[in-house]
């Protein structure tokens, strides 16, 4: 396996070359941060939706889904606190003309000094022994003076964070002489705030027409959509509201693949309780959105949770599942305890009760929520990066599989003939026209079977069925394993029950 620098290329690349992700646009030469789903790529991310949809959905009987609108009236977005405060601190380099996050610029200024610490740490860890490391922290200049300058850049950036005081990033990043990668000068713009929402305008005629935005996270559908919802299905409270669709994000720092894009799918769900037993069930969601996570078995270690010290204005806890990628651990899903920020702010800029009257109390209060939010793009990068494996083979070759979970592959089964004549195409169709009820499936008779086998590797197929001169007499087939490339004799009666169990999401959903 290469090593992790090596490989995120080799994913991206793999991706196009197979029909999971194209460039948006890309025989103009494409859109920054905006990608297409191939054939592949649109079955994977369709199953990975239906997993998330049943987990929270099918198998909670007080949690119902939605499908609210992108666009919506554009009051929404300031009583959300979108259109005041969902911006990013920029900064422009004159010389290079290229425009940077000033807080990226920062964090990754610190993330270097970090660094240098390490480097001395583990330089006396090689020479003493016995070492010890807390007074080597504590008592070598070098490192004592880097984390003093580390503490201080961090006050400094929180509190102009706070402040919302543009100068006082700029100050940070001339005192930490932080260079233009490009230009490689210390030629900088003032710092300004930049809102993400993307805007257009609604209406025929331009003196009727207003600005709408779109959406930036799907939540926002679900608070407005929160009563209708409580009273048409008579939910009683704790009860859930999910919700997949698309949001839109101007990000300026878009990079990654798909990690960071500007047009992005969401899996949202908003979880409406008490108010006092939020922290309750802020808990109960962080272990089971977790336990999700890993029963895909997605590996060891592969998940963490990353509790946040600075909270957003709405929430009084929050955390992260950050997932291991080729470039390190980053977030994945967000889960927050939302407090009734959203619906009391709703309420007060529709004039409109957005309350529930408890039965148990016998009085109304607006409800305090807690969020489960995950990108469907980005848990699909956390599944194609862990599957794209190169093996090497005893013969000598290596081959590229993607093992990706059985439930979760684009193509479930391949039926291939030995040969193209003598009945055997007849008799493979005969199999695929029974198969392909339950499963997308592929026909292919073209090359060697080795290299027939390749091709379904690469796309994560589980399954391979080989239909051959014996099987028109014993009706029986081989079936060739993925993941271990062992092959065994079956009978094709037996086919639909064995991949059915093989590829069943039932057996998945038990674990949660
Ligand atoms: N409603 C809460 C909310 O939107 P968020 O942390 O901004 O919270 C939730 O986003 C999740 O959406 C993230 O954990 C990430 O998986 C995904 N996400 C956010 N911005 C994204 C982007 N630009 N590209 C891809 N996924 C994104």
């Amino acid at each position: 396996m290469s090593n992790n620098a090596e490989l995120f290329p080799k994913i991206i690349s793999h991706a196009k070359e197979y029909g999971f992700i194209f460039q948006s646009s890309e025989i103009y030469d494409g859109l920054a941060a905006v990608y297409d789903y191939g054939q592949y790529g649109a079955e994977l991310k369709k199953n990975i939706r239906e997993y998330w949809w049943k987990a929270m959905v099918q198998m909670n009987e007080n949690i119902v889904g939605i499908d609210s609108a992108i666009f919506m009236h554009p009051t929404v977005w300031k009583a959300s606190g979108h259109v005041d405060a969902f911006n990013d601190p920029l900064i422009d380099n004159k010389d290079s003309k290229k425009r940077y996050r000033a807080d990226v610029l920062i964090e990754e200024a610190v993330q270097k000094i970090e660094a240098k610490i390490e480097k001395e740490v583990e330089k006396a860890k090689a020479r003493f022994s016995p070492f010890d490391e807390a007074m080597f922290r504590s008592t070598n200049a070098r490192v004592v003076e880097n984390q003093t300058k580390i503490d201080a850049i961090n006050t400094r950036f929180k509190a102009a964070l706070e402040a919302n005081d543009m100068d006082g990033i700029k100050q940070i990043i001339i005192d930490l002489e932080i260079v233009c990668p490009i230009s490689g000068t210390k030629n900088w713009t003032d710092v300004r705030q930049f809102n993400l929402m993307f805007s257009t305008e609604m209406g025929s005629v331009s003196e009727d027409s207003s600005k709408i935005y779109l959406r930036p996270e799907t939540a926002q559908g679900i608070f407005v959509n929160f009563l209708n919802v409580q009273k048409t299905g008579r939910m009683r409270i704790p009860f859930g509201i999910a919700q997949i669709g698309k949001a839109f994000r101007n990000e300026i720092v878009a990079r990654q693949f798909i990690f960071r894009m500007r047009e992005f799918e969401q899996m949202e769900m908003q979880f409406f309780v008490r108010p006092g037993t939020e922290m309750e069930w802020y808990e109960s969601w962080k272990q089971k959105r977790m336990q999700w996570h890993i029963a895909l078995g997605l590996g060891e270690g592969k998940q963490r949770f990353h509790d946040h010290l600075k909270l957003a204005h709405y929430a009084n806890a929050a955390a992260d599942i950050e997932f291991e990628f080729p470039f390190g651990f980053k977030e994945l899903e967000g889960i927050h305890s939302r407090t009734d920020f959203d619906l009391k702010s709703h309420e007060e800029f529709s004039g409109k009760k957005l309350r529930y009257f408890d039965p148990e109390l016998n009085e109304s209060y607006i409800p305090y929520v807690v969020e489960t939010s995950i990108g469907l793009d980005r848990m699909f990068l956390a599944i194609l990066s862990t599957a794209y494996n190169e093996e090497k083979l005893e013969d000598g070759t290596t081959r590229e599989v993607l093992n990706i979970p059985a439930f979760l592959a684009p193509v479930k089964v391949c039926v291939m003939p030995l040969t193209k004549k003598d009945g055997l195409p007849e008799k493979a169709r005969e199999i695929l026209d029974v198969l392909k009820y339950d499963h997308i499936t592929q026909y292919d008779e073209k090359d060697s079977i080795g290299k027939r086998y390749r091709r379904q590797d690469s796309i994560g197929t589980p399954f391979c069925i080989t239909v051959d001169h014996q099987s028109l007499e014993d009706n029986m087939v081989t079936i060739r394993h993925r993941d271990t490339m062992t092959q065994e004799r079956v009978a094709i009666a037996d086919l639909p029950k064995l991949v059915n169990s093989k590829v069943s999401i039932n057996e998945v959903l038990k674990q949660l």
